[in-house]
């Protein structure tokens, strides 16, 4: 199918011969958009031998920036070296002697193949900078954060699915070198002289490899740097991780501060963990009402309740009541977890057949199919709206 700019007395039959019937003809610039618009899979224009140069040109200007896969090819009855001259530069793809049906019909397969190669490199560019951000956020310290940011991390690095980082965003108290038994050579701290003007190669030189296809960013080593790590600042460095891995895991506080926010607001998913008792219960439940208030889409939450198996006289059940939505990962509790972490060897790298290891590469395998980011529909709220709503602090 293309669309043909002209007059319609004069060329439809012409036209409809050449190609085929396959031809939508218009013959205003008003009608052209329309068809356009209607059309968004369109990628030939044909415009006519009595449309005007520069009507012709500023069609091919617009749709060049607008649309690149839209090939248009003019139609001339005489062609002229500065009429075609202008006609290429405006961004026509090719100029056809009107009358020759034999070159109108190889000028359109060339342009279609442009198309289609430029359609598939908009496919490609389109998914980068798509990598998957996940956040593993819990009020309640000691809830078990680092322990599955750590794993989830390891787990999403043994799926083979892509390159992940570790990004430890617990600024003062971050214990992700710990967990996972790394120098703290390089922190985010050193990017504090780069804010405003970092780039790969500067986040590159803050990242740690931890295996083949796992690197972490830590945390700063002085907790005193903490607040220099704005939210302006982490809204730069995960902008450039999703970038340039394929999976982010944030590691984050026990706090909702700015930080976290702009964590909420870049992240796919929300790994929101809890554990059996009545304080982290409450957090919970608070946490949970403010994701709400915020605007937060729910398709984003992931409920994962924490040592589910500890005998403590609350059981999952009792959660689900209280926070009225189903817990989607229930992780044991053993203590095989603090040996891994003392070991600094995540337990799912380790031992992938453990009961904690299956739950949380069950977790890895649901982020690595959902490779599309959050639907249209999945938006959120304006910053300007966040911030009224925001009040209760957890
Ligand atoms: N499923 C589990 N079974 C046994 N021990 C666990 C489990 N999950 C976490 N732990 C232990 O609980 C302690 C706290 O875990 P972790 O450091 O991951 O919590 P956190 O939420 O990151 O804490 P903080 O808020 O201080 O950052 C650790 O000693 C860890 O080994
Ligand atoms: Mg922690």
């Amino acid at each position: 199918m293309s669309i043909v700019l002209g007059d319609l007395n004069r060329d439809v039959e012409r036209f409809r011969l050449t190609l085929a019937d396959d031809v939508v003809m218009v013959e205003t610039l008003q009608s052209l958009t329309g068809a356009l618009d209607e059309r968004p899979d369109e990628d030939l224009v044909i415009i006519g031998p009595d449309v005007q140069l520069d009507v012709a040109s500023d069609v091919a200007e617009r749709y060049r920036l607008e649309r690149p896969s839209l090939g248009v090819i003019l139609l001339r009855r005489r062609i002229e070296v500065q009429s075609m001259a202008e006609a290429l530069r405006s961004g026509i793809r090719e100029v056809v002697p009107a009358d020759d049906a034999e070159a109108l019909l190889q000028a359109c397969t060339r342009s279609l193949a442009v198309s289609r190669q430029l359609r598939h490199l908009e496919a490609r560019s389109g998914d980068a900078g798509h990598g998957r951000v996940v956040l593993v956020f819990g009020a309640k310290g000691g809830c078990g954060k680092t322990t599955l940011a750590t794993n989830l991390a390891a787990g999403l690095a043994s799926l083979d699915s892509g390159r992940v980082c570790l990004v430890d965003l617990n600024l003062e108290f971050g214990d992700v070198a710990i967990a996972m038994q790394v120098e703290p050579t390089r922190t985010i701290s050193d990017a504090l002289g780069m804010q405003g003007g970092l780039d790969r190669d500067g986040v590159r030189s803050m990242v740690i490899p931890v295996s083949d296809r796992l690197d972490v960013m830590l945390a700063p080593t002085q907790p005193a740097d903490a607040e220099f790590v704005t939210a302006g600042l982490i809204d730069e460095v995960l902008s450039l991780l999703a970038e340039m891995y394929d999976y982010v895991v944030i590691d984050s506080p026990p706090a909702f501060n700015d930080g976290v926010l702009k964590c909420f607001d870049m992240a796919d998913t929300y790994v929101l963990l809890t554990a059996l008792d009545m304080l982290a219960l409450k957090n919970f439940k608070v946490t949970l009402d403010t994701l709400d208030a915020l605007g937060y889409p729910r398709a984003r939450w992931r409920v994962v309740l924490n040592r589910y198996d500890s005998h403590v006289g609350l059981t999952a059940e009792d959660i689900e009541h209280v926070i009225g939505l189903p817990i989607q990962v229930r992780l044991p509790s053993s203590k095989d977890v603090p040996a891994s972490i003392n070991k600094g060897r995540p337990l799912v790298q380790d031992n992938p057949k453990h009961p904690f290891s299956r739950e949380v590469l069950a977790l890895a395998q649901t982020e690595a199919t959902m490779s599309d980011r959050a639907s249209a529909a999945d938006t959120l709220p304006s910053a300007r709206r966040r911030h009224r709503l925001f009040s209760p602090r957890v």
